[in-house]
């Protein structure tokens, strides 16, 4: 798609936001496409945020990513959330809508699955029981991911046991909490288990956990990518479990805020990922 008249704009808002990989991203998209346009950094402080989501349609922005500190802020400034990033607790995908109204949107739970099915295409979530260990701001948006992919049991177990029960009072459906201290055990007969926690990221320690109850067909998946082989990915991957790092969510949450965006569903292809982990 074309707009000969139009410079097209979109961006990322974070405190700090040097480090984001989203303008690396969306910036190769845009020349792939041979779209004119730029995807900047908006290094935007917590008092900034709702002036600078509110000046988007007067700069002629298509719309915008947040990231720490603004995701669940970020609600109650758009206009419109949609029913998802409301389950979620978090907009990471702001939309600028035709009349400069503004529309929150999230995508991190698509590009969770979406990487998973890249990776791992023989992959049935209906195959039996996910454990996700940790109970924070991205955890909310892998059980939304898992629940509405049919996974049928979810066990879900976090350091500090309270934010897992309320995680899994709040979703419901198949998400029961297991007390931190059964981690070990709660891999008997799982499917996939996802670390969600910070641990294993570099400067932090390894996530504690021993493997040996997890069966060897299991998916191990990773959402840190920094690195790209965490400590736990190496284990189940020298076991024979099969492994799925954290940079495909990244990239593929990207795909259909794009598409939100510059009206073109852009590919995750193996240039782009190399690019992006040269970063990294
Ligand atoms: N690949 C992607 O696209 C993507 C997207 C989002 C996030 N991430 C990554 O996901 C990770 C978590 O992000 P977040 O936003 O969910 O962070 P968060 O809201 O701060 O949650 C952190 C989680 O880590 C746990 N944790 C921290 N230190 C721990 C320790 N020493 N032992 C055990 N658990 C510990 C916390 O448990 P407590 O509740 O007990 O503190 C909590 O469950 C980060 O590394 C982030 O970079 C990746």
């Amino acid at each position: 798609m074309s707009h000969p008249d139009r410079f097209l704009l979109a961006g990322v808002m974070g405190w700090p936001i040097m480090h984001s990989r989203s303008p690396k991203l969306h910036n190769y998209w845009l020349e792939r496409y041979g779209l004119v346009g730029a995807y900047v950094p908006l290094a935007i402080p917590a008092s900034g945020l709702e002036a600078a989501l509110r000046a988007l349609p007067a700069l002629g922005f298509s719309g915008c990513n947040l990231t720490i500190p603004h995701k669940e802020a970020a609600l109650r400034i758009v206009d419109e959330v949609s029913p998802l990033a409301q389950r979620i607790g978090a907009v990471n995908c702001v939309v600028v809508r035709e009349d400069g109204s503004l529309e929150g949107r999230n995508y991190d739970a698509f590009g969770f699955t979406a990487s998973l099915r890249e990776r791992a295409p023989d992959l049935r979530f209906d195959a039996g029981p996910a454990v996700v260990i940790g109970a924070g701001g991205a955890s909310r948006a892998i059980l939304a991911g898992l629940i509405d992919e049919g996974v049928p049991e979810i066990r879900l177990i976090n350091r500090s046991p309270e934010r897992a029960q309320a995680l899994a009072a709040e979703f419901g459906g198949p998400v029961r909490a297991l007390p931190w201290e059964e981690r070990g055990q709660a891999l008997h007969g799982a499917a996939i288990l996802v670390n969600t926690t910070s641990q294993g990221m570099v400067g932090e320690a390894p996530l504690d956990l021993a493997l040996e109850a997890l069966p060897v067909d299991a998916l191990v998946v990773d959402i840190v990518y920094v690195p790209l082989e965490t400590p736990l990915l190496a284990s189940a991957r020298t076991r024979g479990n099969r492994t799925v790092d954290g940079l495909g969510m990244l990239l593929h949450q990207g795909r259909p805020a794009f598409e939100a965006w510059f009206g073109v569903d852009p590919q995750v292809t193996p240039e782009l990922r190399a690019m992006i982990e040269a970063t990294l």
